[in-house]
């Protein structure tokens, strides 16, 4: 039984954790010849086009990520159970990024350091107060709601905005839907993407949506941090936004496309902060480890954690 690794990105890395987990499988890289029949299992980040076709007994698709967008966009994606990663270890990281950011924000470290560059003693007038300032969560699924929770433990004012109707969770403003929509950002300051790209998703953050936000804020204006999927996020009206004060700042951790190119005018805007796709960057053994259970679970004919509905498409 054949585990075949198909992710762009060093895939040597992933052979070695598997070849722990599963000392009794073959476990190959695409870049190497396979007996295509012999493979059962494939664990994926951003595979090339059909590289996942021909495999008469392919069982499942795992992602190395918690996202999918990057398997599904393959349009000779074999018709398999589809499971992304459910883990602590990317779950708690992406709510640090998300904290981290806020507090930025909240706290105006950006304004503070560049006093210290010019040597200048100067407080902030009207600094404001956490549970004044509102966090808007768009998609509180397992990432969002860690990230929620963290924030509110702080003492943000947060709210979430999902696809379906949820049950109330405690201080949190659930949003849902379309209709749900334009009242969700009427109340949000920071605006955080965490949605999973899907048709419905996909340049979502764009100047109509911006202008949509609330202007009447302690921080004085809204600022945007997106660590979901650059595809839902229209570039050039985040600078428009910027440049004209719809938007205050913009924390960006994904782009429409990676690795970000080199004249796109996002690098050297003074509003925006760009990490490179490692807001949840997480550790391979732990990533590794929950892709063996999945597979130990579809072999005891159980469901594995993060399957994807693919409906849905997340
Ligand atoms: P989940 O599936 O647990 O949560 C997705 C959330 O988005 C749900 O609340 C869902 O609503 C909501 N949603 C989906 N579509 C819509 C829509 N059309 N309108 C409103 N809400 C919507 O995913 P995770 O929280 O685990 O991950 C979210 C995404 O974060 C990933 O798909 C990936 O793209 C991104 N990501 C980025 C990383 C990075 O390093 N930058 C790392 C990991 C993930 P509902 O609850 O109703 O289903
Ligand atoms: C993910 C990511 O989907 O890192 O996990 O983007």
């Amino acid at each position: 039984m054949t585990i075949l690794i198909a992710t762009s990105y060093k895939p040597v890395e992933w052979v070695e954790h598997f070849k722990t987990l599963f000392p009794d499988r073959n476990i190959v890289t695409l870049g190497e010849p396979f007996d295509r029949r012999s493979v059962h299992y494939a664990i994926v980040w951003n595979q090339p086009e059909g590289s996942l076709s021909g495999l008469p007994n392919l069982a499942a698709v795992f992602s190395v990520g918690a996202g999918i967008d990057h398997i599904t966009r393959d349009s000779r994606l074999p018709d398999v159970p589809v499971i992304r990663v459910i883990n602590p270890n990317l779950t708690v990281r992406m709510g640090e990024y998300v904290v981290l950011h806020c507090l930025r924000y909240l706290r105006a470290v950006d304004y503070f350091a560049q006093c210290q560059r010019e040597k200048r003693w100067a407080s902030k007038p009207g600094a404001p107060y956490s549970g004044d300032v509102r966090v808007g969560i768009m998609g509180y699924g397992v990432l969002g709601a860690d990230a929620g929770a963290k924030l509110k433990m702080i003492g943000f004012n947060v709210a979430g905005w999902t696809r379906s109707r949820h049950e109330p969770v405690e201080c949190v403003a659930l949003f849902s839907g379309h209709d749900g929509l334009d009242a969700f950002l009427a109340r949000t300051d920071i605006l955080v993407c965490l949605l999973p790209l899907t048709e419905e998703t996909r340049g979502i953050l764009n100047l109509e949506l911006f202008g949509k936000l609330a202007k009447d804020g302690v921080l004085g204006g809204p600022f945007l941090i997106n660590c979901g999927r650059g595809h839902s996020q229209v570039e050039a009206d985040i600078v428009t936004a910027l440049d004209t004060g719809v938007l205050q700042g913009a924390t960006l951790d994904v782009f429409e496309t990676e690795p970000l190119p080199q004249d796109s005018p996002l690098w050297e805007h003074p509003k925006v902060t760009i990490t490179p796709h490692v807001a949840a960057f997480s550790s391979r053994e732990h990533i590794s480890k929950s892709i063996a259970e999945g597979i130990r679970r579809i072999e005891r004919g159980e469901l594995p954690e993060g399957l994807v509905d693919m409906r849905r498409g997340y």
